[in-house]
């Protein structure tokens, strides 16, 4: 639980937010399936890539980890062994989802579970197409839900037309493709981050991008290099919208990825007139990155909704809040997609905001929010959820009198230090 009272000035001053963890899974996951020693700099230490860490090792991998410092001692996926116990994912989509499609290549048994959150969350949607490429693979409710029990080994190559635009679908496929037989290849609906297509060129793979197909040649093999991991753009985006709506702010965030997949936050407050400068943009080939500033600015309602939506849907919630602050009408729409994230963040958003006097309502796909008003401090709950917390936090930043969160502790899923990040700006 944390309490926060509203800032008694502006946030001021620089910060480097901590890894992208889209990122720090994958250079593990890929380090443990190449051969050699990867070393990655700039790794997120925070409990969702340490639950990555953790199966890798009980699959036999040796990987050591030093803050954001990480060796990882990869023998090739058919290095990976049998494990002893059951892979415990926590509260991580992106770790059970991808390591699914991994374990499609390993011909033995391996059982995987999450947390309550985990638990509830949508798995046929990688099930599914792995078992078509010949994984045996199942979970509870028809494979549907965790615990999934999976023995892979013969895979074979197929086109999938995903119908949800997901980065983890898709890499979970392109990862169970790696070994099979033929080319695998996934068409999306809109496009997803490519994070996965971009790492795995950088572990000397070949892979094809072609509009919203992504394809891949089997039986590749991933040679071990040195990842230096980007500030995720996604933890970035609280101090973003705090710097727009706390008045007298402005903050520096440092080397923030910038990959065209993710950056949605940054074209919706532009939109919605924020003052955000972007600066030292490096690395574009693999993962480009840059400095940016944003200033306390006057916003507009805006409507975000169509291709949009997959290079955002992680900061919806923060959005929502600078939607309560923009003069006018904001509607979300086409993110159905949030339903099923480690909360339904249409539910928890609209009913903690609320709680803080903002005027918002659900809508089968989104939300509306109708600006701008006046927050009161309250009793809130992150219900588990990394995001939610985080968002309530920059909101009693703006509330007056005070405000309790509820399982604030959540935000060490993707961001350890959010707190003492936030009270910095605050001095
Ligand atoms: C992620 C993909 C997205 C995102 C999640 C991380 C990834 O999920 O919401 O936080 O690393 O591939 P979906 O693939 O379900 O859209």
């Amino acid at each position: 639980m944390t309490k926060l009272t509203k800032a008694t000035q502006g946030l001021r001053g620089t910060l480097q937010v901590p890894g992208d963890k889209s990122i720090s899974h994958r250079a593990v996951m890929f380090g443990a399936i190449a051969k050699g020693k990867t070393t990655i700099n700039g790794f997120l230490p925070g409990e969702d890539c340490l639950s990555t860490i953790s199966c890798f090792q009980k699959l036999g991998v040796t990987v050591e980890q030093n803050g954001d410092y990480v060796e990882v001692y990869g023998n090739g996926i058919d290095g990976l062994k049998e494990p002893k116990e059951v892979l415990d994912v926590g509260n991580s989509g992106t770790t059970i989802r991808l390591m699914m499609g991994i374990l499609s290549n390993t011909p033995f048994h391996s059982c995987l579970v999450g947390d309550s959150s985990i638990a509830k969350r949508p798995m046929k949607r990688v099930t599914e197409p792995l078992k078509q490429m010949g994984a045996q693979i199942d979970g509870r409710e028809g494979g549907q839900f965790t615990p999934i029990s999976l023995r892979g080994g013969q895979v074979k190559g197929m086109h999938y037309d995903s119908p949800v635009a997901s980065a983890q679908v898709k890499s979970a496929v392109l990862l169970a493709g790696l070994k099979g037989e033929g080319v695998t290849s996934v068409t999306e609906p809109l496009q997803s981050r490519d994070h996965t297509e971009r790492m795995l060129r950088a572990f000397g793979c070949s892979v094809q991008t072609d509009g919203r197909t992504v394809s891949l040649q089997g039986q590749q093999e991933l040679k071990a290099v040195h990842i230096e991991v980007p500030g995720d753009i996604s933890s970035a985006a609280f101090f973003l919208v705090a710097g727009a709506i706390v008045p007298d702010s402005k903050i520096t965030l440092k080397k923030v990825g910038l990959n065209p997949t993710r950056t949605g936050i940054l074209d919706v407050l532009k939109a919605m007139g924020a003052a955000i400068t972007i600066e030292n943009i490096q690395n574009e080939e693999f993962e480009p990155f840059g400095d940016v500033t944003i200033e306390t600015s006057q916003l507009q309602g805006t409507e975000i909704g169509g291709d949009v939506i997959p290079r955002l849907i992680d900061e919806i919630p923060i959005l929502a809040l600078a939607a309560t602050q923009a003069q006018g009408v904001t509607v979300i729409k086409d993110a159905a997609e949030l339903k099923v994230k480690e909360t339904n963040r249409i539910d928890t958003v609209v009913h903690e905001l609320r709680k803080m006097g903002a005027n918002v309502e659900a809508t089968e796909d989104g939300m509306i929010v109708y600006g701008k008003s006046s927050l009161s401090g309250a009793e809130v709950n992150s219900h588990g959820d990394h995001r939610i917390g985080m968002m309530l936090a920059v909101a009693a930043c703006l509330a007056d009198g005070e405000t309790v969160i509820e399982n604030s502790e959540a935000a060490a899923v993707s961001y350890p230090n959010f707190f003492e990040q936030l009270k910095e700006l605050q001095q």
